[in-house]
């Protein structure tokens, strides 16, 4: 009982830091995320979104591109390009015509036959990415595409 006693202090503190621990969980939700550099929010402030996207989008979009996406693996950083997947900076495009709604297509569904690439893109970059984020991703594409 003696030695309960003289560990009881202890419990106490452990039990007052798990607390302390639970009131910082909301300042990590605030804290800012990876990948919000403020590319996403130059390009959407640079150009005319379509209907139905929005700045956020944008930025939620180049989150799952460098992030749950790993479009960047294949179109590199930036989407600039390289040899498994097309850049995605420019105004030639090859598997859509470059207008929003074919570029959620194309994400959505891959490009089992591509026509510069050895590879294919599997639909969702082979992840299981939301609908959401597929809009938003390809939202970040849009204003890749238009603003650089
Ligand atoms: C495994 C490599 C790979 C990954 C991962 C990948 N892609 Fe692709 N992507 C490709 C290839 C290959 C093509 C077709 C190029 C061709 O036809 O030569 C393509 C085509 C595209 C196109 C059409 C480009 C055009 O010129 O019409 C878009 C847009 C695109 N990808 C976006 C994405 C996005 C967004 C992601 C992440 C969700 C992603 N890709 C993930 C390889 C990849």
């Amino acid at each position: 009982m003696k030695k309960l006693m003289r560990y009881s202090p202890l419990l106490g503190i452990l039990a007052l830091a798990a607390c302390a621990g639970d009131e910082d969980a909301p300042a990590v939700e605030d804290a800012p995320e990876p990948g919000t550099e403020p590319v996403a929010e130059v390009l959407a402030a640079r150009v005319d979104l379509p209907p139905g996207v929005t700045a956020e989008m944008v930025a939620r979009g180049q989150q799952v591109f460098e992030g749950t996406g790993i479009c960047y693996t294949c179109h590199m950083q930036d989407g600039v390009g390289g040899p498994l997947g097309p850049n995605l900076t420019d105004d030639h495009w090859i598997n859509t015509d470059g207008s929003y709604e074919s570029i959620v297509n194309v994400v959505m569904n891959g490009v089992t036959q591509p026509v510069e690439h050895p590879g294919i893109m599997l639909p969702r970059g082979g992840t299981n990415i939301s609908d959401d984020d597929v809009r938003a991703v390809a939202a970040y594409v849009w204003a890749l595409s238009r603003g650089s």
